[in-house]
C-alpha cells in the first residue's frame, strides 16, 4: 500500500482540517495509507517521529468544521535548525526519514516558508506536493490560499464593530491587521468594512497626507452625504511602513526563516494622531484571532478541493508541485503550478489596479477600465 505523509507548517489557518480530512477520505479510496506528521517540518526530525501516526475517515470525520490544524504546526526550518546557539542543516535527517517512514509522498500544507522548505526537498529528489495556506495570500501560482477568506471575515467584522465606539467618541479608531508583506488582508478588510484610510506594505505612507484625509473625513461631509460623521476608522496592515521609515517590529528576533516579529504599527499611527492632531485615537489589535474560529464556508470548500487534488497529484506522481486555484469556490478549477513559481516570488497587491494611494484606499475609477 502507498503511503502519503501529511504536514502543515508555519501559522495555523482555518481551513487546513478541511483539506486534511479531503485528503485522508480520497487518500483512502486510492488505496493508499495516510500518515498524520505533527507539527510541521519538526515531526520528520528525528526526535518528532514517534508522532507519525495513521489517519483514517472515522478520525477526521469532524475536523472540517473547526479551524486550526489537527496536526499541529511550527515554524521549524530543516534547512536551518538552531542547536547549541549554532544553525545547522538538518534536511538529511528530514530526508532519512522519509524513508524511514516508508512515505511515497509528502503532501506539505503551508506557506511560502513551509512551501520553500518542499521545493528545496523535492530538488533533492523527495516526493513533495504543496498546498497554499496563508492569510496573507502571499502565495504565487494560485488565486486562493487557505485561511483567507475566513481572516477576511473576522477582520471586517471587527471592524465593523470597532465603529460605533468611535461614532459615539468620535475617535479616529485604528485597526491593525495581520499581512507580512502583502496588503490582501488590510485592503480587502479594510473595503469591505467601509474604512476610511487602509495603510498596506506596498505603498509607504505619509503623515501629511494622513492628516489631510483624517480632516477631511472628521470635518466634512461625506460622500453622497450632508452629515458629518466626526469619528473615523484607519486599517494598518502590521507590514506597512512610513516613508523612509523602518517596520514595526515586537522585538529584534527573528524566526529560523529569518522573519521579524511584525507588531506595532497600529500603536505608532494612532499615538502620532493624538499626539500631532487635535483627534483622540484608539487602536485595536485583533492579533491571533484573526485566524481563528472555525472556517468559513469556501474555507472548507476550498480545504475540500485542494485536499481532493493534492492526492490526484500523488496518484499520478507529480512531485514539485502546488494544487492551484483558478477562482474560488464555488467557481473554481484546480490545477498544479511548480513549487518553484509559488514560492519564487512573492503576490503583493495589485496597486495599480486597485489602490487609489492620493486616498490611501480603494480606486472608485474602475469604471474607466470597464469602459476602455
Ligand atoms: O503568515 C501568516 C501570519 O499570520 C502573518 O500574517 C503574520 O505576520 C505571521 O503569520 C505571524 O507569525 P506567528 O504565527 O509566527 O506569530
Amino acid at each position: 500500500m502507498r503511503r502519503i505523509g501529511i504536514l502543515t507548517g508555519g501559522g495555523d489557518a482555518p481551513g487546513l482540517n478541511a483539506a486534511i480530512k479531503a485528503a485522508v477520505i480520497r487518500a483512502e479510496e486510492e488505496g493508499f495509507a495516510i500518515v498524520g506528521i505533527s507539527r510541521g517540518w519538526e515531526g520528520l526530525l528525528e526526535e518528532g517521529l514517534e508522532d507519525g501516526r495513521l489517519l483514517d475517515a472515522q478520525m477526521v470525520r469532524k475536523i472540517d468544521r473547526e479551524g486550526g490544524t489537527t496536526l499541529g504546526s511550527s515554524r521549524t526550518n530543516p534547512y536551518a535548525v538552531k542547536i547549541d546557539g549554532s544553525i545547522k542543516d538538518r534536511s538529511d535527517e528530514v530526508l532519512h526519514n522519509i524513508e524511514r517512514l516508508a512515505l511515497d509522498a509528502v503532501i506539505a500544507m503551508g506557506g511560502e516558508d513551509t512551501l520553500g522548505v518542499a521545493n528545496r526537498l523535492a530538488k533533492q529528489g523527495a516526493p513533495m506536493v504543496g498546498v497554499p495556506k496563508t492569510i496573507d495570500k502571499d502565495l504565487s501560482g494560485t488565486d486562493y490560499s487557505l485561511g483567507f477568506d475566513t481572516a477576511l471575515h473576522n477582520n471586517t467584522t471587527i471592524i465593523e464593530w470597532c465603529r460605533t465606539p468611535a461614532g459615539s467618541h468620535r475617535w479616529v479608531q485604528v485597526v491593525e491587521v495581520m499581512g507580512r508583506h502583502a496588503g490582501h488582508l488590510a485592503f480587502w478588510s479594510g473595503v469591505a468594512g467601509g474604512a476610511d484610510i487602509i495603510l498596506i506594505p506596498e505603498i509607504p505612507y505619509r503623515y501629511e497626507q494622513l492628516l489631510d484625509l483624517l480632516q477631511q473625513k472628521m470635518e466634512s461631509a461625506g460622500f453622497g452625504s450632508r452629515r458629518v460623521s466626526r469619528y473615523a476608522v484607519v486599517v494598518v496592515s502590521e507590514g506597512a511602513v512610513v516613508e523612509g521609515g523602518d517596520l514595526v517590529t515586537v522585538d529584534k528576533s527573528v524566526d529560523a526563516f529569518g522573519h521579524v516579529k511584525l507588531g506595532g504599527i497600529g500603536r505608532v499611527v494612532s499615538d502620532w494622531i493624538r499626539k500631532e492632531t487635535k483627534y483622540d485615537s484608539r487602536v485595536v489589535v485583533p492579533g491571533y484571532a484573526q485566524r481563528g474560529g472555525p472556517p468559513s464556508p469556501v474555507d472548507r470548500l476550498m480545504g475540500f478541493l485542494f485536499g481532493t487534488a493534492a492526492v490526484g497529484a500523488v496518484k499520478k506522481s507529480l512531485w514539485g508541485k502546488m494544487v492551484s486555484a483558478k477562482g474560488i469556490a464555488p467557481a473554481c478549477r484546480m490545477s498544479l503550478v511548480p513549487l518553484d513559481e509559488a514560492v519564487g516570488k512573492l503576490n503583493l497587491l495589485d496597486t495599480e489596479a486597485y489602490y487609489d494611494s492620493n486616498r490611501y484606499n480603494a480606486r472608485r475609477d474602475w469604471y474607466l477600465d470597464v469602459e476602455s
